[in-house]
């Protein structure tokens, strides 16, 4: 695995690449890695001839008072690992390098409507910065596909109206979420958990599973079933920033007869923010 950090190093070791004709798929991440990222490379190294890891702990999808700073960084696991697995390229830019100005006098890149619902609503800016430098990494990197967890939904489909709108010639695929064998999501931030907010932890997927056996049963009282959702989560001591149940395309509440749902929900546990989403087909 060769490991670059710099935006000429990087299109040096992509051009003999595409000389050949190749295919290069791109895993965005920002480290800390876990069996959910290994995942994401494996499908990757199975869709493309190449596959190429960038690790960037972004700076513009942190709020003021968010972890940023404390965001766990862990290069020589996470190289180790991405060897192991068979990555040809990791590319590790540095903050200097990717925002070489005041990123408030930089152009962003915003998609509106599906940015400010949901996490969104608590995370303000946060998928402006997503939108931004996942852009970026795609006009460096110019691969043929990219590869996200299903477990961040609402950014898939950021991603996916961004690639939309614009016209980039990337094809996005959506990786469904590793978990481990009590139901929690694998997510970085789980580090942040105690061992009793661990096990408590375990409740957040529980109550999506409760909600798609509900709506599996029949009800479509969406917001009496969010309710319950919401207040049992809470009765654990996880308390939700929201419970809501959406259509799997848009993210817009659902009608009566839209089949395609999904639950998603954001829980505050300790020092951690969890997140967690659940499909349903009716
Ligand atoms: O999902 C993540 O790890 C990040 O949001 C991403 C896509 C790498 C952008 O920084």
């Amino acid at each position: 695995m060769r490991s670059v950090d710099t935006l000429p190093a990087l299109r040096r070791a992509l051009h003999p690449w595409r000389m050949r004709g190749q295919t290069v798929a791109l895993v965005p991440t920002m480290g800390n890695l876990h069996r959910g990222h290994l995942k994401l490379v494996e499908e990757a190294r199975r869709r493309a001839d190449r596959t190429v890891v960038s690790i960037f702990v972004n700076p513009t999808q942190f709020g003021p008072g968010e972890d940023f700073a404390s965001y766990p960084r862990t290069p020589e696991q996470d190289a180790e690992q991405l060897r192991a697995a068979g990555v040809d390229l990791l590319y590790q830019p540095a903050v200097r390098d990717m925002y070489p100005a005041d990123p408030a006098t930089m152009t962003f890149v915003e998609v509106p409507g599906l940015s400010e619902d949901l996490c969104g609503r608590f995370r303000p800016g946060h998928f402006r910065g997503v939108a931004t430098v996942v852009l970026k990494l795609f006009h460096q990197v110019q691969p043929d596909l990219a590869l996200f967890g299903e477990k961040d939904y609402q950014q898939l489909l950021v991603i996916r109206r961004l690639v939309a709108d614009l016209d980039l010639p990337i094809a996005i695929h959506g990786v469904p979420t590793v978990r481990e064998p009590d139901g929690l999501a694998l997510s970085s931030r789980n580090a942040y958990l105690n061992p009793d907010e661990r096990r408590r932890a375990a409740r957040l997927y529980a109550c999506l599973e409760a909600a798609a056996a509900a709506l599996g049963a029949g009800r479509r009282d969406f917001a009496q079933i969010e309710g319950e959702c919401a207040e049992a989560l809470a009765a654990e001591g996880l308390k939700p920033d929201y419970v809501a149940i959406r259509r799997q395309s848009d993210l817009a509440p659902p009608g009566a007869d839209d089949r395609r749902l999904i639950v998603l929900a954001a829980v505050r546990l300790g020092r951690a923010r969890l997140i967690d989403n659940r499909p349903v087909e009716l």
